[in-house]
């Protein structure tokens, strides 16, 4: 009678556990969440001012410079895909992003305050803590080459 019993309990504990086991197991979840990561990683493409589909071109230049590469990961949502500050997520920044075409504004300000303001934020500088800080991202060279890239739009 014990022994039936016993068994019976041993049964059901053996049921439970692996019926919890099913339900917690984290694996699906996380494919999940590493599928959405890199759906949003990835940058939207803006139709054009025609409304079509913009040419694949212009990414596929951009996927070959490793700088414009971070660039468009990193920075193009709200510094527009060519640093001109009409990113999606700019429209309802305030204040908005900078304009890296902007000659008054690359006239004022010197290599070392752009370098800063990538790797330590805006609020670093004085500005918007909208601008988030990338040093723990991006290495010096990167930097570097960030810095140069904004100068060019500058030209
Ligand atoms: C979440 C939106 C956002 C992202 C992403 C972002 N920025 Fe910014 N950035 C801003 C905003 C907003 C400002 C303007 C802050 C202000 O004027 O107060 C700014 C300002 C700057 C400035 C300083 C301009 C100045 O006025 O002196 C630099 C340089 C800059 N961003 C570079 C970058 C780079 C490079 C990246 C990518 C590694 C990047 N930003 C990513 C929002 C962003």
């Amino acid at each position: 009678m014990a022994y039936k019993f016993v068994s019976l309990v041993v049964l059901g504990m053996i049921v439970t556990l692996t019926s919890c086991m099913d339900q917690y197991n984290p694996i699906p979840y996380w494919k999940q969440f590493t599928k959405e990561r890199e759906v949003t990683s990835g940058v939207t493409p803006k139709l054009t001012d025609k409304g079509e589909i913009p040419p694949r071109v212009a990414a596929s230049a951009g996927d070959q410079d490793p700088v414009m590469a971070k660039f468009t990961a990193l920075c193009s949502s709200c510094h527009g895909a060519d640093g001109k500050a009409d990113g999606a997520a700019s429209a309802a920044m305030n204040p908005k992003p900078r304009n890296f075409h902007e000659k008054a504004w690359q006239a004022k300000v010197d290599d070392a305050h752009i370098a800063k303001a990538i790797k330590e934020g805006g609020a670093s500088v004085g500005l918007s803590g909208t601008m988030p800080p990338w040093g723990a991202v991006l290495s010096d060279d990167e930097v570097k080459g960030l810095v140069a890239k904004i100068r060019d739009w500058g030209k």
